[in-house]
């Protein structure tokens, strides 16, 4: 078997070698990326008059057949197979002879390969992100219908202050906003064209570069064939906003392990998205959420392998970029479940508000005691720190903040009046932050509406 670079060599490749080497069982799923990059080829080709227009067509139609093949599942991978792009060589000459010789003009597997992927990752992008969007869609619907529901605000997982729930979700929705616009700002980087910067020098035959940009559908060309094909910045780009989106998914999938525990009991996932023991009848076990949270340490440390693989690598194209498809296969199909399970987690939610309101201590009420007595003009200072004697005294006594005699409040102040118990329920409590951000019932609608909007424009 000869291999398509065989010609300077007399003795043949070690077998391990040839599998060492080999990318074909992973870089297969750039087929169709890589048929179109070979299509657009050979037109410039026929364009640039490289080759006659009839050649052109030739290799169009054979490679239009091999289009068919990848697409019914029938294209028959060769051993020499080393990887897709000499696998479709391999199978166009078969097809069309000889003139198949003539399609890599020009070209290298260097640009070829940098294309592939990012015409491939493009493609990956619009459909990530529609499932991003569809995530937030989720959140805002679980949002909208339970607007009125007060939930206990954590911080340092110890209740703070009463916050509606729908503030809660939709502090993801927002995270999920940034995610969407660092995915839309990456992309731009990713949406530049190598091909025609070949191995490493530039194409010798004056292609039209922006013919293949405007064929291909990238909004610019690459400025310097060097850096064309030694670029895997955009694949670093990429796993890092996947990172961070995974985190963020981790983070959402946490809160909800804790919220579905018996202890918390806020909420409850459904049965399509939870699994039993094996010996335990009684279980019902957040996996979908774990996974999630599982997931995390594949997705970084996809990011953090193929950082330490481009470290010290020099200049333009080496091997070592091989490596930059596995991570990125993975982190893609492993982001693209990840955002489907929780939007199915998120859509599916019942919320329990009534272990919610029993979960709610009175404490949470202390700032609006502080708040109070501000108001009444002491000293914020001093206000919190008798506010903090009454909370203790309540724990003593065992006795909810709002059901505190009036008597009893104006033992530690005489700026306590009759309307004091007014102030002391969470939903005043919430509805006191009316404020652009806040937890108030008209700041959260707000809220809600801006992030509908802002989903809506794209
Ligand atoms: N399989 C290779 C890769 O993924 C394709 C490019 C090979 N280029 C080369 N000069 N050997 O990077």
């Amino acid at each position: 078997m000869t291999q398509l670079w065989g010609g300077r060599f007399s003795g043949v490749t070690d077998a391990l070698m040839r599998q060492f080497q080999d990318s074909i069982y992973f870089d297969l799923r750039l087929w169709e990326a890589d048929l179109d990059g070979s299509v657009a080829y050979a037109q410039a080709l026929g364009r640039a008059e490289v080759i006659t227009t009839e050649e052109a067509n030739i290799l169009q139609d054979g490679l239009d057949e091999i289009r068919a093949e990848f697409g019914q599942n029938r294209f028959e991978l060769k051993d020499g197979d080393e990887d897709i792009h000499t696998a479709v060589e391999r199978r166009l000459t078969e097809l069309v002879g000889e003139v198949a010789g003539k399609l890599h003009t020009g070209r290298s597997r260097n640009d070829q390969v940098a294309t592939d992927t990012r015409l491939w990752l493009k493609r990956q992008i619009v459909a990530l992100r529609t499932q991003l969007v569809n995530l937030q869609q989720a959140i805002l619907a679980q949002a909208d219908e339970h607007l009125d529901v007060i939930m206990p605000g954590y911080t340092h997982l110890q209740q703070a202050q009463p916050v509606r729930l729908a503030h809660w979700l939709l502090s993801y929705g927002w995270m999920l906003q940034r995610d969407k616009e660092r995915l839309d700002d990456l992309t731009r980087r990713v949406d530049v064209l190598p091909l025609g910067s070949a191995a490493l020098a530039g194409n010798p035959f004056a292609l039209d570069r922006q013919f293949l940009a405007d064929t291909l559908g990238f909004a610019a060309i690459s400025a310097n064939s060097m850096d064309a094909v030694g670029d895997r910045d955009y694949i670093i780009e990429f796993l890092s906003w996947a990172s961070l989106l995974q985190i963020h998914l981790s983070r959402l999938a946490e809160d909800l392990i804790i919220y579905s525990s018996q202890e918390f009991g806020f909420v409850e996932i459904d049965d399509a998205y939870a699994t039993g023991s094996s010996i335990m009848p009684q279980k019902k076990n957040p996996d979908s959420l774990e996974l999630i949270r599982g997931k995390t340490g594949r997705v970084v440390g996809a990011l953090t392998g193929l950082l330490t693989t481009l470290k010290g690598v020099p200049s333009s194209y080496n091997k070592d970029f091989q490596e930059d498809k596995e991570p990125l296969f993975d982190t893609v199909d492993t982001l693209s479940m990840t955002l489907s399970i929780a939007a199915g987690v998120v859509a599916t939610l019942k919320i329990n508000e009534a272990r919610i309101y029993e979960a709610m201590d009175s404490t949470m009420l202390a700032t609006e005691l502080a708040d109070y007595l501000a108001h009444k003009g002491l000293p914020f200072r001093q206000a919190h720190h008798l506010a903090g004697q009454i909370v203790q005294q309540a724990i003593a006594l065992d006795q909810p903040l709002s059901s505190f005699p009036l008597a009893a409040y104006q033992q530690f102040s005489d700026l306590f009046e009759r309307d004091i118990h007014q102030w002391l329920t969470f939903k005043r409590a919430a509805d006191r932050r009316e404020i652009p951000g806040g937890t108030g019932e008209m700041a959260v609608r707000q809220q809600l509406e801006l992030l509908r909007e802002t989903i809506e424009e794209g």
